[in-house]
């Protein structure tokens, strides 16, 4: 039997703008995030522009990325920027002491990383290394990307790149209570003062300051921060991942369960209470909401692919990360008051990816199928929609059994979308629509054969979106019905 679910929508009681930078995006050097995901260099065979792949860039631009957050990670606070820029074969390189222990080239630097993300149409997010470097290094290299005269931009012309780069934002420092120099909050939120105060924003720019934020539950981090720093700084971040089990064995990316499926899920609805206490302590601050809570760090990290480099953190990507990716952002809407960015980790071939890459083959991940289908909720208006659920539970593990997030669009579209996460009944949910009026309605879902369902090299559409027909709209209401574990996203005309 279909679980039924009701439901009010409130089109005329709207709330936030969704950022768009709530569907951000993270790329670190790790693994093949960016060598060879991302960059294969000009002589690759690999098709390639400027040394970017062709298949990955178009694949981005699909997407609409509003933002990449880079070079790190635990990377950022080892990266020296010198190191990557001018000419690619006389950089120095190193080990890359987080990931792999492989060679870094530094073929991949300052010009490289902007030139990208204006390749896509992305806005940058660069994290500049606290934990080993200094002040005045950070401060140097924002003057280096933004500064429209003087030494540094001399530099940056000689290296091929006259006009100043966008820089939007800019990380102090990434994990400072762990990999960013093991920091207790209090000298962490000094230190954040400190460099913040030599970030310049060259005049008529704005550079927005996020410091490192907490670790999952420690509010205290996020309460010292905001008291000490709070006012030096115009985001703070968080990082939680979704792990499917605790301890050293993290679970497999396909080879799971229906209790590891629903465990994972109960781990990823912590973000739920993570976004309300967390916000709690920055409104004690910042009522007004002026410093953003970046989530600049989320997603489901499980263990490697068997045989893969430990220290790559390549895991495939199933039906299961899509109910979590949608789970996620329907969290984040309902805070968009307060979340105005969030990255997930990360980007390509790391932990919940969007693409995957091998050689010169590409797959788009469920994940990247989610993101996409949301795109429509890119800087549209929340609208509060009241549901009420039933529960879907496996063993002690119970989290609601639909999800929902909706908006209306800057062209005055109202979007809705919905995820089933019961992977064994389908759930039909009547909505009844308030402040807007609807003829049809239409839309598309994204489901698979079963929640391990992934896309591979040799079979790459396995979970894809399709055309959408299960939804109805009368003079009551919406009505609609969804299959074990989909995710739906429905427009009403
Ligand atoms: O995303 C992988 C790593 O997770 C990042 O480098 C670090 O910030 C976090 O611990």
């Amino acid at each position: 039997t279909a679980l039924m679910a009701s439901a009010t929508l409130h089109a005329d009681k709207p709330g936030a703008t969704i950022d768009r930078r709530i569907f951000s995006q993270f790329a670190e050097h790790l693994g093949y995030g960016i060598y060879g995901g991302l960059w294969v260099g000009p002589g690759s065979k690999i098709p390639n522009t400027r040394g970017y792949r062709n298949d990955v860039v178009a694949a981005l631009k699909a997407l609409a990325v509003p933002l990449v957050r880079w070079p790190g990670g635990c990377f950022a606070d080892e990266y020296h920027w010198r190191e990557g820029i001018g000419p690619r074969n006389q950089r120095p390189t190193k080990i890359n002491t987080h990931w792999g222990g492989v060679t870094e080239p530094n073929s991949f630097g300052t010009h490289e990383f902007m030139d990208f993300a204006e390749l896509i149409g992305a806005e940058a997010y660069v994290s500049g290394n606290v934990g080993n470097g200094t002040p005045a290094e950070m401060a140097e290299w924002v003057e280096y990307m933004t500064a429209p005269a003087g030494t540094l931009a001399d530099e940056r012309a000689k290296n091929g790149r006259k006009q100043p780069w966008k820089l939007p934002y800019v990380g102090i420092g990434n994990e400072l209570w762990g990999c960013g120099g093991n920091m207790r909050a209090e000298y962490a939120a000094d230190v954040t003062r400190r460099y913040a105060t030599f970030v310049k924003s060259p005049r008529g720019t704005k550079i927005l300051k996020i410091a490192s934020g907490a670790n999952s539950r420690d509010y205290d981090w996020t309460d010292v921060m905001m008291r000490v720093a709070g006012k030096s700084i115009d985001g703070v971040g968080l990082h939680y991942y979704t792990h499917p089990t605790r301890g050293k064995v993290k679970g497999s990316a396909t080879d799971f369960t229906e209790t590891d499926y629903a465990r994972t899920l109960v781990s990823t609805m912590v973000m739920e209470e993570l976004l309300a206490k967390h916000g709690a302590i920055m409104d004690k601050y910042d009522p007004e909401k002026r410093v953003n809570l970046a989530v600049d760090e989320w997603g489901i990290w499980t263990d490697v692919e068997p045989g893969t480099n430990p220290g790559f953190l390549y895991q495939q990507n199933s039906m299961r990360d899509a109910i979590i990716a949608a789970l996620n952002i329907n969290l984040f809407a309902r805070h968009a008051d307060r979340v105005r960015m969030t990255n997930i980790a990360q980007m390509i071939n790391v932990l919940q990816a969007m693409i995957l890459t091998k050689d010169d083959k590409m797959v788009l991940t469920p994940t990247y199928h989610v993101f996409e289908m949301y795109k429509p909720f890119q800087d549209a208006t929340f609208l509060p929609l009241d549901l009420k659920s039933p529960w879907y539970n496996k063993d002690q593990w119970t989290v609601p059994a639909v999800s929902a997030a909706a908006a209306r669009s800057k062209a005055g579209q109202v979007y809705i979308s919905l995820t089933n996460t019961d992977p064994n009944r389908s759930a039909t949910v009547t909505a009844k629509l308030e402040g807007v009026q609807a003829a049809s309605v239409d839309g598309r879902i994204l489901t698979a054969p079963d929640i391990q369902s992934h896309n591979d090299f040799g079979s790459p559409d396995v979970v894809r979106p399709v055309a959408f027909g299960g939804a109805t709209v009368s003079p009551d209401g919406l009505s609609v019905t969804l299959p074990p574990h989909s995710v739906v996203v429905l427009a009403l005309h």
